[in-house]
């Protein structure tokens, strides 16, 4: 599904030179559910979003279904985002003035599709994450725990192959963050999507089925 081969990752501020990613080698095969662990500041997030195209390595390659990505400014490789890959965030990341059914039919929005499809669509995601009463509301009138079924709807809306979660239970207790979990243990195990998710609880790291510990940017075997 995703193959990544000796991915490095140097940030360039004013005249400091942070390596973020060092000399990564990582496949991900279609259907897996893994998960990311690491310290503050090891990389995880710069990994998560080179993983998802939404930011370039500095070296390396990376491929997709096979498909090596070329160049990161390329109409292709919006698309190939758009259309196959799925994003959680930590902090939810909903726009506060949409209503929940507006925020999960967003990614949509760059499809040739119909508004009633869309709207199809959405309900049918909201109703997948266990929210069909809520698609009026705004975020502000929801816990953070539905707040990140949101999310989460409008990660799968477009039907990715593969969804990519950081730190998603991050800003929730163990009960909502249990939730949560079990949503994307479902997506996995009932509709085989590939899931990668950084986290730093233990407990939910062993329910998945591989760890991948980075340490100082680099991987740890
Ligand atoms: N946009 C950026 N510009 C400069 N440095 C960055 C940027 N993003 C991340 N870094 C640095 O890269 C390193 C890895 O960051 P990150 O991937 O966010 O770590 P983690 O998610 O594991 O906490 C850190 O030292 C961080 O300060
Ligand atoms: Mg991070």
């Amino acid at each position: 599904m995703l193959k990544l081969e000796e991915i490095n990752k140097t940030y360039h501020t004013d005249k400091i030179e942070t390596i973020a990613l060092k000399d990564i080698n990582l496949t991900v095969k279609k259907g897996e559910f893994i998960s990311i662990m690491g310290p503050s500041g090891c990389g995880k997030s710069t990994l998560l979003n080179i993983m998802g195209l939404l930011d370039a390595p500095t070296e390396g390659q990376i491929k997709i279904s096979g498909a090596v990505i070329e160049s990161y400014d390329d109409k292709n490789v919006a698309q190939l985002r758009n259309q196959k890959i799925g994003f959680i965030f930590q902090s939810f990341h909903l726009i506060q003035d949409l209503r929940v059914i507006d925020n999960v039919e967003l990614p949509l929005l760059y499809r040739k599709m119909s508004a009633k499809e869309r709207r199809r669509l959405a309900n049918q995601a909201l109703e997948r994450v266990g929210l069909k009463a809520r698609t009026d509301h705004f975020p502000a009138q929801l816990s953070g725990g539905q707040q990140q079924r949101v999310a989460i709807a409008r990660a799968i809306v477009g039907k990715p192959d593969l969804l990519l979660a950081d730190e998603p239970t991050g800003n929730l207790d163990s009960h909502m963050g249990n939730e949560i979990m079990q949503i994307l243990e479902s997506l996995n195990k009932d509709d085989g999507t590939t899931i990668v998710m950084v986290t730093h609880d233990d407990e939910l790291a062993q329910r998945t089925e591989r760890i991948v510990r980075v340490y100082d940017g680099q991987l740890i075997h």
